[in-house]
């Protein structure tokens, strides 16, 4: 097991610091940049039904369902296609509308997990074309769909999904792009724009992970905390779900993820002087907003740790740590924001002394209802 970790204390670890390497892996073959092409077999090949489908649903669980709303702003965004993204336990359950117009996108790493599985053979009882994106060569879910993408990660060990996370991400904008351009809903050149700037997403991983000391530092500040928030607008709100969730599933800290403006609805009223609140306030996407944010936060004494923009003067001044991630596209953003998060979690839970790859109560796959 040692070997196997290869000199990581924990796979968890070894599994964070691989994804310059399994996003790489991911887009290998299929992001052609200097041709502007996109190349996936499985789109490819029914180009048609993603054309002219109605609306793709997307059904998950877990960290996949966190990819899935990441894929949601995505797919809207550049894509112009509707989309909904659904709990594949809720969805297996409540009689959904979903016709042979529809597109089904099922994203799982393990490719076994149960609801996810159900959820996929409800869709095709109902005539959608039903996609996959698993991780595991050959799984059920994989062998289940009509078609599908796998992310090439390697691979995963630890319980809580890392570079899972980040390689479906990486799957789902190769598919929006390539709609995207098919449909004519991009300019040429916001289209190139964004497959160089996603080919370079790899050494941006690379240089976030390099904060792993200072990350280290910060959460040593926050280990004792009893609650925490993570906010995030846009293209990531679903990576404060994210964090949220990490942090929950190997530290047992209560943690929850919102949009940030959603916080006076609610939340806000939790705050005072004992709650760390993480923000995502990248430069691209909703900054002055998210700022405004972070000034309601520090206006009740709430403790405020930035995830923001390299050379970012603005959060700096108002919040109690910053961690600082490279530049790159808003929707590409999630990419990066997650790996520092991730890195917190994880040191918190080393630090408590907790069992970090495999957390009580939790299992890697879920094969039961
Ligand atoms: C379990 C795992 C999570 C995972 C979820 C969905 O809860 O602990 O890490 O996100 O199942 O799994 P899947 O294999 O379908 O992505």
């Amino acid at each position: 097991e040692q070997i196997e970790k290869g000199g990581y204390e924990h796979f968890m670890l070894k599994e964070i610091h691989e994804q310059p390497d399994a996003i790489r892996d991911t887009y290998r073959g299929r992001l052609l940049v200097k041709e502007g092409i996109i190349r996936m077999a499985g789109i490819d090949d029914n180009i048609e039904k993603f054309i002219n489908a109605d609306k793709i649903t997307i059904v998950a669980c877990g960290t996949s369902w966190h990819a899935g709303l990441v894929a949601e702003y995505i797919f809207e965004d550049l894509a112009r296609i509707p989309v909904e993204v659904e709990y594949a336990s809720e969805f297996r359950y409540r009689n959904p509308v979903i016709t042979d117009k529809d597109v089904v996108i099922a994203i799982s790493q393990s490719g076994e997990t149960a609801d996810t599985l159900a959820a996929i053979k409800l869709a095709k009882q109902n005539g959608a074309f039903v996609f996959g994106v698993c991780n595991v060569v050959g799984s059920s879910i994989a062998r289940e769909t009509d078609a599908g993408a796998y992310t090439h990660a390697g691979p995963e060990i630890g319980v809580a999904s890392t570079k899972a996370f980040t390689t479906q991400i990486t799957v789902l904008s190769l598919i929006a792009l390539k709609l995207a351009k098919e449909k004519g809903k991009i300019s040429n050149s916001n289209y190139r724009y964004h497959l160089q700037e996603l080919e370079l997403i790899p050494e941006k991983v690379a240089k976030a992970l390099l904060s792993d000391e200072h990350i280290k530092t910060v959460a040593n500040t926050y280990k004792d905390a009893k609650n925490c928030l993570y906010l995030g607008r846009g293209y990531n709100f679903p990576v404060a779900l994210e964090g949220a969730l990490k942090l929950k599933e190997i530290s047992y800290i209560h943690a929850e993820g919102y949009p940030a403006a959603e916080m006076k609805h609610g939340p806000i009223a939790l705050i005072d002087d004992q709650m760390p609140v993480f923000v995502i306030a990248t430069k691209k996407g909703h900054y002055e907003k998210v700022v405004s944010n972070i000034e309601e936060i520090k206006s009740r004494a709430g403790k405020i740790i930035g995830i923001v923009t390299e050379g970012d003067v603005n959060v700096k001044n108002l919040a109690d740590h910053v961690i600082e991630v490279p530049e790159t596209l808003e929707s590409l953003t999630p990419l990066l924001t997650t790996i520092p998060l991730q890195l917190l979690s994880y040191h918190i839970a080393v630090l408590l002394d907790k069992n970090v790859d495999q957390p009580r109560n939790l299992a890697k796959s879920v094969t039961v209802e």
